[in-house]
């Protein structure tokens, strides 16, 4: 099951919060206890000093303390002030004790041997029903008479210990406050800091393929937010674009086999309306073999185009030579070129060799031609060159006709889209405009770019297909340094 981002983000907030202040509260003990206990063992280790140095100025050794004359009840009434002291032999005797105490300080044997052999030793016993702490003082350097004695001084650690003990409450009280309050103000916080997204979320969520104009107008008050609504409102902009282009496009598509169709229909009913002979029968029959040649050439345009749309043109490419291609064409257009009088000529090296499709270039430069022989006009000419150029084919295709309507160098790639035939002697009528479309679609799946304009030498329109696909052997850079020779003289075809 998926989580809410909100419940997420309030809980990861809080759990960090309660984890800072839970350090916090654990430094502050550790630091306090130590404070505590350095001021302790001072203390004590203080009073050691100088009950030892005070212990004896008696010849014969005799020890006693100089300490208040206190009963042991003022004694237990400020308990917490007193350091009790009290001198042992090293084997475990008492030999002298503060006035005030009633009974031996605890007996710590192994406390006592270690100190009487000079160590100075630290030790937590439980005295007369409280906590105290011991320091196990050596008396050596009081003479040969005390060698084997020790001193033991203890101060009561009740004090340390509740005030410790107030911290822990105190801290843990503070971590669960902190708790609560990172939790509610965690949630807080999150629900603010998501507040665009669900305004957003819920903005996107009514707009379908009949409010594509609608745009997303959330509350953002944060740069991220603004960004993320202006991403989303650019992207509503394309997908519009693409629906209304998509929407063109079939109104445009079924509008174009429409036309055939209903000729079709006409001739077709108009033919059977009565018995015919057979001369009329085939005449029908031949025009209705035209319209579907026409509409099968539509449809095959439209599936170029759509597989495109779809990203699905697949480029099978293999190598290939861009020169022998192009003569391929020309040899083919050739037979209109002689029957509507244009001259063609082609004007390309022995071999422009390159890695390609070779179906779709085909099909990309006969439409070129195809277009340019219809438009080149009676008694016109045609010219078609192939060159290298770096790792580029520039493949030019211009004509001796009227040129492209000014203007629409941009159009003329737009689909369906046919300039007026009264232009151009009538030709492009029975043209259903997606010629140029697919040429565009072919160079741009190979990573090139086709240019419209109308600066032939020709006189008419010149078509200029840019395609990166030539194999650049490092000689070749080299070589273009040096003169080249004018591209007629590289085996240019003569006209077809
Ligand atoms: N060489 C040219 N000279 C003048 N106009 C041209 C030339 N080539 C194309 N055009 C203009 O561009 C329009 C679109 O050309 P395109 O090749 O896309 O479609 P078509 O030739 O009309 O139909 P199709 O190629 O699909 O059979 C043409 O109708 C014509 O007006
Ligand atoms: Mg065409």
């Amino acid at each position: 099951m998926s989580r809410s981002f909100r419940d997420l983000l309030a809980l990861r907030f809080a759990l960090l919060i309660t984890a800072g202040m839970t350090l916090c509260v654990v430094a502050t003990f550790l630091v306090l206890r130590h404070i505590l206990d350095a001021e302790l063992n001072a203390s004590v280790l203080n009073v050691a000093s100088i009950q030892a140095a005070a212990l004896t100025d008696e010849v014969s050794g005799d020890m006693h303390f100089h300490e208040w004359e206190l009963t042991p009840e003022e004694a237990s009434s400020i308990q917490e002030l007193v350091r009790y002291a009290q001198v042992w032999s090293g084997d475990g005797h008492s030999l002298l004790r503060s006035r005030y105490m009633t009974v031996d300080l605890p007996r710590d044997l192994e406390a006592l041997q270690a100190a009487a052999a000079g160590e100075l030793v630290w030790r937590e016993a439980d005295f007369d029903g409280y906590r105290v702490r011991s320091v196990f003082y050596p008396l050596v350097r009081l003479g040969d008479l005390h060698e084997e004695h020790v001193l033991q001084v203890a101060a009561p650690l009740g004090t340390r210990n509740a005030m410790l003990h107030r911290v822990v409450i105190f801290g843990f009280v503070m971590i669960l406050l902190t708790a609560v309050s990172s939790v509610m103000g965690g949630r807080w916080l999150a629900t603010r800091a998501i507040r665009p997204v669900t305004d957003i979320i819920d903005q996107a969520e009514g707009m379908g393929a009949g409010t594509l104009r609608r745009r997303i107008s959330a509350y953002a008050d944060t740069r991220e937010y603004q960004r993320l609504v202006q991403v989303l409102n650019t992207m509503l902009d394309r997908i519009q674009a693409s629906f209304e282009t998509q929407r063109r496009f079939t109104a445009d598509a079924s509008h174009e086999l429409r036309s055939p169709l209903t000729a079709m229909q006409g001739e077709l009913e108009l033919a059977l309306r009565r018995d015919r002979d057979p001369a009329e029968y085939r005449e029908v029959l031949q025009s209705a073999h035209e319209e579907v040649l026409r509409m099968g050439r539509i449809v095959e345009g439209l599936l170029t185009l759509a597989r495109s749309d779809a990203g699905a043109i697949q480029l099978r490419r293999e190598s290939g030579d861009l020169a022998s291609l192009t003569r391929e064409v020309v040899e083919r257009a050739s037979g209109e070129a002689r029957e509507r009088g244009v001259e063609l000529e082609v004007v390309a090296p022995a071999s422009v060799p390159g890695v390609f499709d070779t179906g779709l270039l085909l099909q990309l430069t006969w439409n070129l031609v195809r277009n340019a022989l219809r438009f080149a006009g009676p008694d016109g000419r045609v010219r078609i060159s192939v060159l290298p150029e770096g790792d580029m084919g520039i493949l030019t295709v211009e004509d001796s006709g009227p040129g492209i309507p000014p203007g629409s160098e941009e159009r003329v790639f737009e689909r369906f889209w046919r300039g007026d035939p009264s232009r151009t002697h009538g030709e492009g009528a029975e043209g259903s405009g997606l010629g140029l479309a697919i040429v565009k679609v072919i160079a741009d799946a190979h990573g090139g770019s086709v240019h419209a304009s109308n600066d032939s030498q020709l006189g008419g329109a010149r078509f200029r297909v840019v395609l990166p696909v030539l194999l650049e052997p490092p000689t070749r850079r080299t070589a273009t340094k040096a003169p080249t020779p004018p591209p007629e003289a590289q085996g240019a075809l003569s006209p077809a």
